[in-house]
This record gives structure tokens, C-alpha cells and sequence, in this order.
């Protein structure tokens, strides 16, 4: 492991105090304030099949500060963090306790969307149980992945009521010794619109054609925690946006953020970085090394509330020694020019009749990909299975979209053709810019969805179904 360039984060002075084992590590990140909600789901563990009972049910819970009447994964909002690695077969045991349909889908997952893995058509009526099953194939890329509902027309509803979960599969990452030892916290970034009395609130009009915005921003669905740091050490933060429409952009005070991880996986490199921008669905996993003079330091979502911090790094008493931070992480090759190159025009369409009372899909406001909304029984785009090709997303539109693909994921297109060495699953189109991606259609045939990540958009009409053929 090379050493170049880390030495501005370790601290000169002397530091003493013991060496943190891992076990002793993830016992403190545990028992810290951040993962007080939303604990590690302990699995069921047998060989390398790793099994989780998962419930989703609506109930009072404190969000914020407040009571908000909310849909939770084992009873917490943020749900579980669910903890896999690669090779395992995940099987998840889903009860449906809700009033409504439901469904998981595994965000980010390189897994069959048929059957039952990671398949989107799938629907579980309430009241109803379902196994998921999936094979995480042994070279899966390590990083931080989520799940989520996937129900047209009520997957922006379901969501910003609290069905998020992160799920991380290790993997490469953790075989780098740095990375490995290092004390995890995950942050989840959750909105909420909540009324006077607690029940969330559904968007009316513009505010269903912008994404819904809850002024309830929170982290692991409370205010502020503290993230723990030893002086001279290092803390891994898995940072999920699982808001269902808004941006957010990280800065912590004092500290770089150096990222390991981006949506799809671990970087060939580490990368320094003063902000890290967050579109909807987007994680990230970064570094932070505790070279600052002991004190508290906020992390700032810019975009959540104005003001007050998402999360306050906090040193704490016993120093550790300083480790250095590997450069190399795990190596990414970039994708060979494709086969065919497509491109898909975002639209939306803004019907008459919008006007107070009205929700958006009341009044026939539409979003639309090549001047078509969703449609279940169509399929839009069909590639072979092997190929690699590139998509390009044109935004003629006023407002970003994040666009999102199921199933492989993909990497960012350069304005000269050359594919960056990261995995995605996310890409903004810019307002009245255009953006491109290059994915090869790996392993698994079937029928997946395209859509952008703007969960209100998804449900009024921004997605398309890509089926894989051999
Ligand atoms: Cu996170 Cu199809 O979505
Ligand atoms: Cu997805
Ligand atoms: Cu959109």
C-alpha cells in the first residue's frame, strides 16, 4: 500500500493511547448515539447463507423531535442497517404489515431482476409474506447499497414515510487493513412533511411536480447525532440520501471528506474531496481522520435545514496512534466503447387544470423519457446480454434528474468518450445539460426499470422497462 500524499492527515504531534481493536471499535460505534436508532439487523448465519426477518408496518414513532405516524422496517425509521458480503446468498423473510401493497427492491445490487431477487414486479399485498433471495455474487463490488419499495405511483409515498434501509456488502474495501479496522457509522438522511398532528402530509400540485421537500430534515431519523472520533484515528461513514427528492451537498467542518466508495462500489483510488453532493438514492462512503484539535465539528448538509448540522464529529478522550491512509483501494477497470449508443430525452408535460386541491397526477401531469410515461405492459429498450453500451440522458427541462438503472451498474462518459473508473448507479442530467453512462448488461437476462430517482417523478411517469436478451 503506498503512502504518498496521506502524511497531511496524520497528526505530528505525539498521540498516545491504545490501539482500538476491531471488535472493541464497532462495540463503541455501536453503542454510540448514532446507530441508537436503526441498529445492525443480526442475521441468522449459516455458512454462507445469511438470512434477516424483515417487517415493514406503519406505527408512531419519534422523528425529529416530533411524533410522526410513519412506515418503518422493524419498527425503526431509518430501518436496519443489513450486513452481507460477497458471495453470501441473502434471503430476507418480508412481512407486509402495512395497509397497502408493498415490495423490496435492493438498490445498487448487481442481482437477477427475476424471480425472486431483486424483481420489481413483484408485489406483496398486505397482511402477505414473501422470501427474497439473492445470490451476491463473490466479485461484487463492496459498498454501501440500500433497500427500498418500488411500487408505481406510491414508491415517492412509501419512502419519505421511512421505508429506507442501508445495506452494505463487504467485501474489497475491508480487506484493506485502513479501512477495515477503522469504526463504521452510518448516516441515513431522511426528509419528512409532517402536519400539525403528526401524519405526513402528501404533495399537492407544483410540489408533487418538483419532488416532495420535507422541512423535517434528519439523520437516522433524529437531529444532529454525534459521530465519535479518536484523536488521530479514523472514522467510515456510510452516507445514504434516502430522501425521495432532494439534493443535498456534505461539508464537514475542518475535515476533508476522502472518499473510499462511490453509489456503486469501492474506488480504484482515494479522493480528497472539501463537498460531496448527494442526489436522491445516492450513497458514498468516506474517511475522516481525526487530525483537527480536539472539539466538535459539524457536517453540514447543505440543501437539508438551513443552519443546523446533519451530524457533529466529536473527538473523544483516548488518542490512538495515527495510521497512514492507503491511496490504492480496489481497482475498477473501465469499460470497453460500446457496442451502440442510445440516447433518452426527459420530458415533462404540464397539463391544464392544475390548481389548488389538485394533486399533480390528478390534473394529467406527466414526466416522461422519449415522450413516454410508464407503462408496466410496455417494454421501451432491449439490449443483449454482454454488451456494453452507452445512454445518454438529454435534459432539455428546467430541473435535474437524477437518473437511476437497476440491475448492472455503470460508469460516467466524459465529454471524449472516456469512462471514469467508478461504478454508479445514479447520474444527474443537469437542468438543460445532458449526461452519459456506459454499463455492460452482466449475468442476468430478464426485465428491469430506468428511472429518474426523483421518487414523485418514478411515479408520475419517469421510467422505462429495459429487458436483457440473450
Ligand atoms: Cu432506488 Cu428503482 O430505485
Ligand atoms: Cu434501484
Ligand atoms: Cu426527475
Amino acid at each position: 500500500m503506498k503512502e504518498t500524499g496521506l502524511r497531511r492527515w496524520v497528526p505530528t504531534c505525539g498521540v498516545f493511547g491504545m490501539k482500538l481493536s476491531r471488535r472493541h471499535f464497532v462495540t463503541s460505534t455501536l453503542a454510540g448515539s448514532v446507530l441508537a436508532r436503526g441498529q445492525r439487523l443480526r442475521a441468522e448465519n449459516a455458512g454462507n447463507l445469511v438470512e434477516f426477518h424483515l417487517e415493514a408496518a406503519e406505527k408512531w414513532l419519534a422523528v425529529g423531535g416530533r411524533q410522526g405516524f410513519l412506515y418503518a422496517y422493524n419498527g425503526t425509521v431509518p430501518g436496519p442497517l443489513l450486513e452481507v458480503s460477497a458471495g453470501d446468498t441473502l434471503r430476507v423473510q418480508f412481512r407486509n404489515s402495512l395497509p397497502e401493497e408493498t415490495n423490496l427492491h435492493f438498490h445498487g445490487l448487481h442481482a437477477p431482476p427475476s424471480g425472486n431477487a431483486d424483481n420489481s414486479f413483484l408485489m406483496v399485498g398486505p397482511g402477505e409474506t414473501r422470501v427474497y433471495q439473492i445470490e451476491v455474487p463473490a466479485n461484487h463490488p463492496s459498498g454501501t447499497f440500500w433497500i427500498h419499495p418500488h411500487i408505481h405511483g406510491k414508491t415517492a409515498r412509501q419512502v419519505s414515510r421511512g421505508l429506507a434501509m442501508p445495506l452494505v456488502v463487504r467485501g474489497g474495501l475491508e480487506q484493506i487493513p485502513e479501512i477495515g479496522m477503522a469504526p463504521e457509522v452510518s448516516l441515513v438522511i431522511q426528509d419528512f412533511n409532517l402536519d400539525a398532528a403528526g401524519y405526513p402530509v402528501e404533495p399537492q400540485g407544483m410540489s408533487a411536480m418538483q419532488g416532495r421537500q420535507g422541512g423535517l430534515v434528519t439523520t437516522n431519523g433524529g437531529l444532529n447525532p454525534t459521530i465519535p472520533i479518536a484523536p488521530g484515528g479514523l472514522v467510515r461513514l456510510h452516507l445514504l440520501n434516502a430522501s425521495s427528492s432532494k439534493f443535498y451537498t456534505l461539508v464537514l467542518e475542518g475535515h476533508p471528506l476522502l472518499q473510499v466508495a462511490s453509489s456503486g462500489g469501492a474506488l480504484p483510488t482515494l479522493r480528497q474531496l472539501d463537498r460531496l453532493s448527494l442526489a436522491p438514492g445516492e450513497r458514498a462512503q468516506v474517511l475522516v481522520s481525526g487530525v483537527q484539535r480536539p472539539g466538535s465539528y459539524r457536517l453540514t448538509a447543505l440543501g437539508g435545514n438551513m443552519g443546523s448540522p446533519a451530524a457533529t464529529l466529536t473527538y473523544t478522550e483516548s488518542a490512538v496512534a495515527a495510521t497512514a491512509l492507503p491511496e490504492q483501494l480496489v481497482p475498477v477497470h473501465t469499460l470497453p466503447p460500446p457496442e451502440r449508443v442510445r440516447s433518452f430525452v426527459l420530458g415533462e408535460s404540464m397539463s391544464r387544470g392544475m390548481g389548488m386541491g389538485r394533486t399533480a397526477a390528478m390534473s394529467g401531469t406527466q414526466f416522461t423519457i422519449n415522450g413516454l410515461a410508464f407503462d408496466p405492459a410496455r417494454v421501451d429498450t432491449t439490449v443483449k446480454l454482454g454488451d456494453v453500451e452507452d445512454w445518454e440522458f438529454i435534459n432539455p427541462s428546467m430541473m435535474a434528474h437524477p437518473m437511476h438503472i437497476h440491475t448492472n451498474p455503470f460508469q460516467l462518459v466524459d465529454g471524449s468518450g472516456n469512462a471514469e473508473a467508478a461504478w454508479r448507479d445514479i447520474a444527474v442530467a443537469p437542468a438543460g445539460g445532458r449526461v452519459r453512462v456506459r454499463m455492460q448488461f452482466l449475468d442476468y437476462p430478464g426485465k428491469t426499470f430506468y428511472h429518474c430517482h426523483i421518487l414523485d417523478h418514478e411515479d408520475l411517469g419517469m421510467m422505462g422497462i429495459l429487458e436483457i436478451v440473450e
